[in-house]
């Protein structure tokens, strides 16, 4: 007998990390012509947060794991491996997975980055869930960050309006034999065809920055907003339904959503397509802006402490990012939190 055959990974802890610093709409316009009630009605932003100098993605990975251990009970030092879900690394290399293993203090743990952009935790969880199944790890921490604000043209109101920079992150861990518990099905895809829709152009090996050259715009995102809008829209119904398939559940067994906090109006539409109440959605994108990588594990944290999330309910996950890339995936919440056992 298969002895991983009913082996899951659970969510043992939680945490998120945003940067004190508030950029407000009224801010934004300031700078750019644009207005709070445009970003408000058009995306349901009302401010970000954004990191100060000498903030950097790793700093809030770290911050964001160290309180997903302390939730879970977890020491750094009963940790198998570290994933990170980031576009914005702090630096072309090495990953910013070993900056945390570094400043976490667990030399020999193995650590190394995911890229796939705003989807990138959901594409992190299934490599995290799929070690963990297949008996190579045991305790897992996976967390999205990202510093999105360094790779804004702050000129541009068609872009600089969305971003926010976070971290969020889990610490998955191995079940018993509970068949129902734990993370279920996650469902991933991309078409890579379509990879100009949402970009940064520079910075990579096709477009370096050159020693003594300034990288400018280059370095910045490039969006075909309403193209990308429209994909979101449907990939995601697609990709949700297709886990609800796989589970063998209906839309009215899920309890929460957790999804990317790209903009209300694409949760509005995708509320309506799968007839799932926008009340049963975890949103912060108020607060804190599309956050990429980071959202949904700051989502996630946020409705775990408020206690919206409870064990018991099952809980969908379902992102869409640069690529293009998506996925959805199914959690049944088992227990409330580290810091009660
Ligand atoms: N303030 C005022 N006017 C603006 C602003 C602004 N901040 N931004 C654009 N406009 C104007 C445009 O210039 C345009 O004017 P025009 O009609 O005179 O040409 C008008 O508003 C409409 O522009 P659209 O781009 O059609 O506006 P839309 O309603 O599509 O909203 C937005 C733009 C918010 C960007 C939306 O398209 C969107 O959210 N797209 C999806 C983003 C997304 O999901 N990204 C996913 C992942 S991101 C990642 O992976 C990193």
């Amino acid at each position: 007998m298969n002895p991983f055959e009913n082996a899951r990974s659970i969510i043992l802890g939680t945490g998120s990390c945003a940067p004190e610093n508030v950029v407000t709409n009224e801010d934004i316009s300031r700078r750019v012509e644009t207005s709070d009630s445009w970003i408000r009605e058009r995306t349901g932003i009302c401010e970000r947060r954004v990191a100060s100098d000498g903030e950097s993605t790793a700093d809030l990975a770290l911050e964001a794991a160290r309180k997903a251990l302390r939730h879970a009970g977890v020491s750094p030092s009963d940790l198998d491996g570290i994933i990170v879900a980031t576009a914005t690394p702090d630096l072309t290399f090495p990953s910013t997975a070993c900056l945390v293993q570094g400043k976490l203090e667990i030399p020999g743990t193995f650590a190394f980055d995911v890229n796939a952009v705003c989807s990138g935790f959901m594409y992190a969880l299934k490599v995290a869930d799929s070690m963990i199944r297949s008996g190579q790890s045991e305790t897992l921490l996976v967390i999205g960050a990202e510093v999105m604000s360094r790779f804004v043209d702050w000129s541009d109101r068609s872009t600089c309006i969305l971003f926010g920079d976070g971290a969020g992150a889990i610490v998955l861990g191995k079940s018993g034999n509970e068949n129902a518990a734990g993370v279920g099905a996650v469902s991933l895809h991309a078409d890579g065809r379509y990879w100009d829709l949402i970009h940064v152009p520079g910075g990579g090996a096709r477009s370096p920055v050159r020693p003594g050259e300034p990288a400018g715009n280059a370095c910045t995102v490039r969006m075909k907003g309403s193209e990308t809008f429209r994909m979101a829209v449907r990939t995601l119904e697609e990709s949700v339904r297709e886990v609800l398939k796989e589970e063998g559940i209906g839309v009215d067994d899920v309890d929460w959503v957790v999804p990317h906090q790209a903009n209300i109006r694409i949760l509005q539409a995708l509320s309506e397509r799968l007839n799932i109440p926008l009340e049963r959605f975890v949103i912060n994108i108020d607060r804190y802006g599309n956050t990429s990588a980071a959202s949904i594990p700051m989502a996630l944290d946020e409705a775990v402490r408020d206690n919206r999330i409870r064990p018991g309910q099952r809980i969908l996950l379902t992102a869409f990012g640069s690529g293009v890339t998506w996925g959805s995936g199914l959690v049944n919440w088992t227990r409330k939190s580290g810091e009660e056992r």
